[in-house]
This record gives C-alpha cells, sequence and structure tokens, in this order.
C-alpha cells in the first residue's frame, strides 16, 4: 500500500492455478480483510498468524472457483461475515463444476452475508476499502480501493485483460469497465490483480496490448 495510508497488504499464492490471496490489514489495529482465499487455507491461515492479524471479513473480487475455493475454511476458523456481489452468488456452489473442483481442492462455499455494491465502503479496523462494480469478467466482478490502490481482481492484469468466454462474460463490459472506471483512476495507482504481478494504472494505460 501506500506509505501513510495506514494499510498494508501480503499477498499468498494459492492453487493449482496460482490465484493471489490478499490479506489487507489496518496497521493500527491488525485487522484484516482476506481477499479471495481460493485454496490452500493453511497456508493463508499460517500468514495470518505470522503477521498477528485478525480477519474481520472475507471478500470475493467474482465468484470463479479458483477464488472462493476456500472461503469456507476462512469463514468458519475465524467466525467472520463473506462478501460477494449479488450477481456472483450462484458460484458459490463448487460442485456445480465438479471436475474443476476436485482438480483445485476447492470447497462449496457458505452463503454471503453481506452483498457488495458500487460505492460500499468496508470498514477493516480504521481504514476501508471502497467497492468498484467493473462487470465482464463475470457479471458480478468488483475491485476493492483504497490509498492508490486496486485489487482488480481477474479483471485486469499486467500486460493482460480477464477472459470473457465464461459463462456470464461479456467483453463489452469488461472492456467498458476498465476504459470507464480503472484507467480513469489516478495513473499512479497500483494494480493488485488475481494472478500474476502487480502493475499500474500508468503502465497497462500506455503498453496493455488489448487496450491499446
Ligand atoms: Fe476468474
Amino acid at each position: 500500500m501506500t506509505p501513510g495510508t495506514g494499510m498494508k497488504h501480503e499477498m499468498v499464492v494459492v492453487g493449482a492455478l496460482e490465484t493471489n490471496c490478499y490479506l489487507v490489514y489496518c496497521e493500527e489495529t491488525r485487522d484484516c480483510a482476506v481477499i479471495d482465499p481460493g485454496a490452500e487455507p493453511e497456508k493463508i491461515v499460517s500468514t495470518i498468524a505470522d503477521l498477528e492479524l485478525k480477519p474481520v471479513v472475507v471478500l470475493n473480487t467474482h465468484g470463479h472457483v479458483d477464488h472462493i475455493g476456500a472461503n469456507i475454511d476462512i469463514v468458519q476458523k475465524y467466525r467472520v461475515p463473506l462478501g460477494i456481489h449479488a450477481a456472483d452468488t450462484g458460484m458459490l456452489q463448487v460442485s456445480d463444476y465438479i471436475e474443476l473442483s476436485l482438480l483445485l481442492g476447492a470447497k462449496n462455499s457458505p452463503p454471503p452475508d453481506r452483498l457488495l455494491a458500487e460505492g460500499d465502503e468496508i470498514a477493516v479496523g480504521r481504514k476501508s476499502l471502497r467497492v468498484i462494480h467493473i462487470p465482464g469478467h463475470t457479471p458480478g466482478s468488483v475491485g476493492f480501493v483504497h490509498g492508490g490502490v486496486l485489487f482488480s481482481g481477474d479483471t485486469l492484469f499486467c500486460g493482460g485483460v480477464g477472459r470473457t468466454d465464461l459463462p456470464g462474460g461479456s467483453w463489452k463490459d469488461l472492456e467498458r469497465s476498465i476504459r470507464d472506471r480503472i484507467l480513469s483512476l489516478p495513473e499512479e495507482t497500483i494494480v493488485l490483480p488475481g494472478h500474476g504481478p502487480h502493475t499500474t494504472v500508468e503502465q497497462e494505460r500506455s503498453s496493455n496490448p488489448f487496450l491499446t
């Protein structure tokens, strides 16, 4: 996170599809949001313990199985609420995608306690994350913004964009979300995607081959 914002994050790469799970925390209280616990809950739990964090919420950037497969482990262990956009709640039953779920070791998610919507502020200690609705990769894809940082899920990657060929995907929506909602953020904004390395708004605006 940007120095001085009072929030920090730690990335934990989990599962066969190398999903970036992020622990986003308030430096003052150590309260933390767990974004996209997709697999390998023991790895996430041990990082939480190492950093002496206190989970207060689980958040999903979207409902794909590699992002939600360990929701249940984190929700049950820390007894915290789960938030996801209403349009992606139908994806939380991974038994609907049985082969991929077995491959990834994903489990059915509990139902959400909170439906995320554009403009919501999610409290994390004395700080908060702002929700932006960025459909396209899935209808319920969201990003989380705080202090010069965007957690972009699978909408925008370093040098790439999210696929739109899966059920509910839309290239038209994805392009509009990226151009109108993400590239309009300050150019120094750091983008932390759901897979792969981080980037910035400026870098993607000038060199992303899908957008130039
Ligand atoms: Fe995805």
